[in-house]
Formats: structure tokens, sequence, C-alpha cells
């Protein structure tokens, strides 16, 4: 026991003083939000990779906006470590959830207004990213030409609905040049609980089976590496989009020598 006490606290000292590069803490698992951490270091490590000098990172549901204050500190470190610069926007309605649709947005756990944003205070404590506000019905027919983002490779997908989601996955549709060919994804409600019983009928997990029925060219997948190591829960709320037909889809990424020896 006080075995595990020390190794919590040696940890502890690790993420508060941040001790070592962010990658080694990343490695670590001492990051408050891994899965935030985790997707954006390799968006841009791929964006670095693919030649990009600037990315962008989508957050879709900012609420009071604790998660996007996290991925300012993360995205300022992120651009240091890789030298590219990276823009951050969150889409929100700015008033809460909307009215569940129907059985398939879980109105059995969820009511409108739910997670209200206090807007003014939240600006003030935002340092670089964009709050793009309105329902995201309305807002995605107008961000890419509004905004004109630096290709898109994370999204934090955390609007809780299947409604809202589905809206935010079809952003990726007929609009390949503005995400990078692999984007690293994160899904917040896909596990849950007693409660929630998050399913592949419902919520985000249907928002994702319909989007791969329906696209032969975007497929949003299971990242297996991931589950192949010691998994850790959110392992299982990460999924990666391919772009099959990206124009950088095919550029090479990966070691030059790949020699195996005798
Ligand atoms: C659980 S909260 C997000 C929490 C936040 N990611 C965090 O880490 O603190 C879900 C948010 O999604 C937003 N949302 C859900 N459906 C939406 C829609 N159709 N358009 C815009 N925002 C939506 C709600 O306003 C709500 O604030």
């Amino acid at each position: 026991m006080k075995f595990l006490k020390n190794i919590r606290a040696v940890r502890s000292v690790i993420r508060d003083h941040k001790i070592g590069s962010f990658e080694f803490r990343m490695n670590m698992s001492v990051l408050r939000s891994m899965p935030y951490a985790y997707i954006c270091f390799n968006a841009a490590r791929l964006g670095k990779k693919l030649g990009y000098k600037k990315i962008s990172v989508i957050e879709y549901g900012v609420a009071g906006g604790s998660g996007l204050l996290v991925l300012e500190e993360y995205i300022k470190e992120i651009e240091e470590y890789f030298n590219i610069e990276i823009d951050i926007y969150g889409f929100d309605t700015g008033a809460g959830l909307p009215e569940p649709v129907d059985y398939r947005d879980l109105p059995y756990h969820w009511k409108k207004g739910f997670y209200s944003m206090d807007k003014d205070k939240l600006q003030k404590k935002l340092k670089k990213a964009k709050l793009v506000i309105g329902n995201v019905n309305d807002t995605s027919k107008t961000f890419f030409s509004k905004y004109d983002p630096a290709p898109i490779g994370a999204v934090m997908h955390d609007f809780d609905f299947y409604s809202s989601t589905k809206t935010a996955l079809s952003m990726m549709t007929d609009n390949s040049n503005f995400f990078l060919p692999r984007v690293y994804s994160y899904f917040d409600d896909t596990i849950g609980g007693e409660i929630e019983l998050y399913n592949d009928y419902t919520g985000e997990r249907l928002a994702i089976n319909e989007f791969n029925l329906n696209n032969e060219d975007i497929k949003i997948c299971t990242p297996h590496h991931l589950k192949a190591l010691k998994p850790e829960v959110w392992h299982h709320q990460i999924w990666i989009s391919h772009f099959f037909k990206h124009t950088k889809y095919n550029d090479f990424i990966s070691d030059d020598n790949q020699q195996l020896k005798i």
C-alpha cells in the first residue's frame, strides 16, 4: 500500500512540476486528460511529418470550458515540442444541451439545458481557442467558409447526443482538404456505466456506426495498437478517421530503414 502511495506521489510531482518533456509525461500517463493529450500530440506529429506548418484541433461540446482550457495548456507545449502552429476551435450552443430529438439522444440520461456556459467568463480565460457558438446544425454550414481552418488533425467529440454527433461527423464528408488524412478522435460518451448503458444503437456509438455504413471513402476506425497495449479506459474512447482518398493519405511517414536483420 505504502509503495502504491509513493508511486502516486511521484506521478503527481512529475505532472505538477512538469518534469520531463510533454511526450515523457504523456507516456508516463500522468497528464490529467490523457485522451486530449494523446490525440493532439499525435495529430501534431502527423502534421509535422506531412510538412504542414499549421494544423487545427476541435472540441465539439465546450460547456463551462474546462476541457478547452486544458487543451490550450497542452497545445502550448505541443506547439513548442514539434515547432508547429495549432489552432483550437470549440463548438457549443452556449446554452447547454438542446432538446433531445428522440430515444437516440438518450433522454433517460440527459435533459435540455444541462452544461450551460458562462460565455463572458470563459472568453476572458481563453488565450487562443476560438468559440464557435450556435447549434452545430447551423455552425457546421458556415464553419469552413467563415474560419478557413488549417487542416484538422484531432477532434474531441463531447456533444453527448447522437443527433449532434451525427452533424459533427457529417462535416468530414466533402471537406477532406480541411483535414489531415488520418484524424485522431476522442468520443467521450461511449463507455459510461449502468445508467448510461451506451450501446451501438444510440448515442455517439450509433453516430459512428451510421457514418461508417454511409461513407465509402472515410471510415472511423478502431486503434488496434492501443487495445493491444495494457489497455486503459480511455483507449476504448479513441477512434481514427481515415480519409482514404485524401491527397496525402499515401505519403510515406514511417521509418526509412525497416530492413530486417538476419
Ligand atoms: C458534456 S458537455 C461538454 C463538456 C466539455 N467537453 C468539458 O470537457 O468540459 C456537452 C456540450 O455539448 C453541447 N452541445 C450538444 N449538442 C449541441 C449542438 N447540437 N450544437 C452545439 N452544441 C451542442 C452542449 O451545449 C454542452 O455544453
